[in-house]
């Protein structure tokens, strides 16, 4: 049967039940069956992503024990890269401000919410928005701010400063679509970040069509160097630390030995205004 028609019985159900005060009379508490009802709804949002085959399909795992069993659907080194984010930063995040932007599943802002901070994270795709909410509710997670909206669209200097803000995967995306938007929000980021920035890339060779969009400077990210200076200028945090690489479709590995002549890879950094020992 079709799991949202399975969904939208139980919540019938639910009604019935709880119009009619039946739960009462039951021998399971309330907050119990609606435990079971929310954990319902966030596998089938998780299925419904885990079941698209393009760009939005299911980016990460879900880091709580309760949904363990789902994959995402492609490695993408969530652990290892959670790993060392988690050591790069302070020993104790409680109370600290951290914004995930382009936070896709939530993955890392559960992690570090886990942890004590209070995390604002950002996403534009509305399925995503729908499975972190779930998360959010299932786990009465207060400390998380959960807005749907596009970056390139609104004024990160609006929501205050941030001890560290997670900005993985997601400029190169917005810069073929927006190059004033990709430099704008670089500026804006500066501005916000108190400590650093941790910044996830691989070198991107554009279409034609971005070509054309910016005729000055048709190529720029051919380079992991060159992403790198313009996001170093652009948010004036000047000092890197290279934390980990990743080769499409293979496993995760700290950096150290990243192999001749290979540019397809993931890389990831950890950006701040002072020197980093
Ligand atoms: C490649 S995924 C990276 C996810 C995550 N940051 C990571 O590295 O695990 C990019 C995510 O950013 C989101 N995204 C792309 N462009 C965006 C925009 N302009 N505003 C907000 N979110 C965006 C996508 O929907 C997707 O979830």
């Amino acid at each position: 049967m079709n799991s949202n028609l399975i969904y939208r019985i139980l919540n019938k159900i639910n009604h019935i039940l709880t119009n009619f005060h039946i739960y009462k009379y039951l021998l399971i508490p309330r907050v119990q069956i609606n435990k079971i009802f929310i954990d319902y709804k966030i596998r089938v949002q998780a299925i419904e992503l885990r079941s698209l085959t393009n760009r939005y399909r299911m980016y990460q795992p879900i880091p709580f024990p309760e949904f363990s069993d789902i994959k995402e659907s492609r490695n993408r080194g969530c652990a290892s890269r959670w790993r060392v984010i988690k050591k790069c930063m302070d020993s104790d995040l409680n109370g600290l401000k951290i914004i995930d932007l382009g936070s896709a599943e939530g993955y890392f802002s559960f992690q570090l919410i886990k942890e004590g901070a209070d995390v604002v994270a950002i996403e534009y795709d509305k399925r995503k928005i729908n499975l972190m909410k779930l998360i959010k509710l299932r786990y009465n997670l207060q400390n998380m701010k959960i807005l749907n909206g596009d970056l390139s669209k609104f004024s990160l200097l609006s929501l205050g400063k941030f001890d560290y803000c997670i900005y993985l995967n997601i400029h190169q995306h917005i810069y073929k679509r927006d190059v004033v938007s990709a430099v704008r929000i670089l500026k804006e980021l500066g501005q916000i970040c108190k400590k650093g920035i941790f910044f996830e890339t691989r070198p991107v060779r554009f279409h034609s069509y971005v070509e054309a969009m910016n005729p000055e400077n048709p190529q720029p990210f051919i380079k992991i160097d060159q992403m790198l200076d313009v996001v170093k200028n652009g948010t004036g945090l000047l000092y890197s630390k290279e934390l980990f690489y990743m080769e499409y479709n293979k496993e995760p590995m700290h950096t150290q030995s990243i192999p001749e002549n290979t540019e397809n890879i993931y890389r990831l950094f950890y950006l701040s205004r002072n020197e980093i020992i």
